[in-house]
């Protein structure tokens, strides 16, 4: 499967926060997108996972050659995308279990049966490759976990569902050292010719796990950098200024961000 993020871009209420992002995600590679807080990474896997706060002001995002702007999140997901979100929800009411096993009847057709007893034998292995604990599976979704443990439930939910172009938003934040060599054994091992991987990071650590055969580098909206392994080394010892000099990127480019003015103290 083919992922084609053209010319897009993208406003949140009043602000452009995407602007001319080109992006190609073919199954079998994975690509690393690293960038400044506020650059819009999150907004890009977001958009394509079709969340409605955002609004595509121009440019497209095609699967497999055909658009999908006016598909439903929902839509999206049965069409293989998927998004391990960079602050997972909570959930109350509805157990993970529950959740997974709607999410993958609904990938199944009219006369088709979700076989419970190869769905639980699945899940069950998935938690357990994950160690996520004696009941941590079939507690409500999200609802009290660690910041770790929410992140492990996200790869849960990727192990089961199976994409076909999956997006991990800082899926290393938050895990201690023993859990992202957990994650990143489980992602490589997901790793393969029908998986598109796009991995959000801001540190070399999750891709000593997991290796990028693209390494991006995003700033104010859209990617201004592809290159390799070289590139996470630098950003890691130096940061970004380095990339904005030899992209003439100025800062004032960069939008103002004001909190407006306190109020004087009587
Ligand atoms: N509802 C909103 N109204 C105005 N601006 C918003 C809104 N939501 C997000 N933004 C802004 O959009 C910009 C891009 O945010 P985004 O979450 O995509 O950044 P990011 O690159 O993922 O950053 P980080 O590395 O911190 O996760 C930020 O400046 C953010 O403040
Ligand atoms: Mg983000």
């Amino acid at each position: 499967m083919t992922l084609e993020i053209k010319d897009l871009y993208v406003s949140i209420e009043d602000n452009q926060i995407l602007k001319g992002l080109n992006l190609t995600v073919n199954g079998g590679e994975t690509h690393a997108i690293m960038g400044p807080n506020g650059t819009g990474k999150s907004t890009l896997a977001q958009i394509c996972m079709g969340h409605p706060s955002y609004r595509v002001d121009s440019g497209d995002i095609l699967l497999n050659g055909e658009s999908i702007l006016d598909k439903s999140v929902d839509e999206r997901s049965r069409m293989g995308i998927f998004l391990a979100m960079q602050n997972p929800i909570e959930v109350p009411g509805v157990t993970n279990f529950d959740f997974v096993k709607a999410a993958m009847q609904k990938r199944l057709s009219k006369d088709e049966h979700l076989r419970i007893g190869k769905f639980i034998l699945k899940f069950e292995k998935a938690a357990q490759d994950l160690k996520m604990g004696q009941g941590l599976a079939h507690r409500f979704l999200n609802q009290g976990f660690s910041g770790g443990e929410k992140k492990r439930n996200e790869i849960l939910q990727m192990k089961m569902l199976n994409p076909s172009i999956a997006f991990l938003d800082e899926i290393d934040s938050g895990l201690d050292v023993d859990a992202l060599k957990i994650v990143g054994e489980n992602v490589t091992q997901l790793k393969s010719e029908n998986l598109g991987l796009v991995l959000i990071t801001h540190y070399q650590r999750l891709l000593d796990y997991i290796t990028p055969d693209y390494v991006h580098i995003m700033i104010n909206g859209k990617i201004v950098k592809t290159g390799k392994d070289e590139l996470i080394k630098r950003i890691d010892q130096e940061g970004y200024d380095w990339v904005k000099k030899e992209m003439g990127i100025d800062d004032e480019d960069v939008k103002p961000f004001s909190l407006g003015t306190c109020p004087a103290k009587n």
